[in-house]
């Protein structure tokens, strides 16, 4: 089985053996799969479906996020078999030195290490049916309140980016909302969140007054927050599973997003660039969107090639907000 997150975006996964499994939390390496000989799993890492020594193999180049990492080892502990054996892979950065000792001692194993240039393939073999104390997770599967609004708890999770926090750019975007939503001609009713998160956005838009909400990810983890969120403060609002609005096909009067601009360990602009073409098509005629970038990425440059009107409306020495027309 290969346990494949967004590092693995841009893997040929035409490789895979058929017949593999492949488990995945984003929409977007799921969607790739579907097309291929494999028995591939979308969802936040359920493993339930998975009977217990029953793997001889897992592979796994590790997350960014060391909840992830662990939840992952504890998982695969028990679906391997014994002899079986999980295979880790990473650059240095990734802190997969580390694990390699944390994992192998929670297995009771020795990790074996091959270093491939600035990346190490690490084996650990399942030596029998009982493990150490499992790895510390942050309780994984769990939502949890991160902060209130309005006397009611907003849930996040492990597993979506920046889960434990509020952004700071989001908060900046949420403070200048009244002014956007000033700016057009009429109130807009319906808005689109793109790279939702847990929701936040979305439910500082229904605050302001946005009547019909839709909020997209391509991160299961995400999807499941958001989803509880939305139910929690009583907002009628779609969550949608899908790569950058891609997939979507409905027009909104408006749009917020604080884009991603790295996948996985790397920098990458080609994302933001995806979010831009999707933000310009998925827009009605004389709508607007607003994104908030930190101060050094050059989402003015880059949505020009998108849209005709580009305007910092705001910037607070870290953060900017970008209004697109
Ligand atoms: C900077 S976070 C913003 C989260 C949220 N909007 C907030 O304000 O707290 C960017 C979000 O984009 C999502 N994302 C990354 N790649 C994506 C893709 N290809 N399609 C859709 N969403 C993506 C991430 O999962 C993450 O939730």
């Amino acid at each position: 089985m290969l346990v494949a997150d967004e590092n693995l975006t841009d893997a040929d996964l035409k490789m895979l053996a058929a017949g593999s499994r492949v488990m995945t939390n984003r929409i977007d390496i799921a969607r790739r799969l579907a097309s291929l000989p494999l028995v591939s799993q979308f969802g936040d890492f359920d493993f339930n479906a998975i009977a217990a020594d029953s793997l001889d193999s897992v592979c796994y180049p590790v997350s960014k996020e060391k909840a992830v990492v662990h939840h992952i080892a504890n998982l695969c502990f028990h679906c391997l078999k014994t002899g079986g054996e999980l295979v880790l892979a990473g650059a240095r950065q990734t802190g997969i030195r580390t694990y390699a000792r944390t994992i192998g001692d929670y297995f009771g194993a020795r990790a074996i290490a091959e270093k491939h240039r600035d990346c190490y393939r690490v084996v650990i073999a399942k030596p029998g049916p009982v493990a150490n104390t499992p790895l510390e997770d942050s309780d994984y599967d769990n939502l949890r309140p991160i902060f209130n609004l309005d006397d009611l708890p907003v849930l996040s999770k492990p597993g979506l980016f920046g889960w434990n926090k509020l952004d700071q750019g989001s908060q900046l975007l949420a403070a200048h909302l009244p002014d956007f939503f000033s700016g057009f001609e009429r109130m807009p009713e319906t808005a689109l969140d793109l790279g939702c998160g847990y929701g936040y956005l979305s439910l500082m838009a229904v605050r302001g007054g946005i009547e019909q909400v839709t909020a997209t990810d391509n991160c299961a983890a995400a999807i499941i927050a958001c989803r509880a969120n939305f139910d929690g403060h009583g907002v009628d609002g779609r969550v949608i599973a899908d790569d950058c609005g891609g997939e979507i096909e409905s027009k909104f009067d408006c749009l917020l997003c604080n884009p991603p601009f790295h996948q996985g360990f790397s920098r990458d602009y080609r994302l933001t660039d995806r979010f831009l073409a999707n933000a310009r098509r998925l827009l009605r005629p004389g709508g607007r969107a607003l994104f908030v970038v930190n101060q050094f990425v050059p989402l003015e440059k880059r949505a020009s090639a998108f849209f005709r009107s580009v305007a910092t409306v705001v910037s607070d020495g870290s953060f900017k907000l970008v209004e697109l027309a």
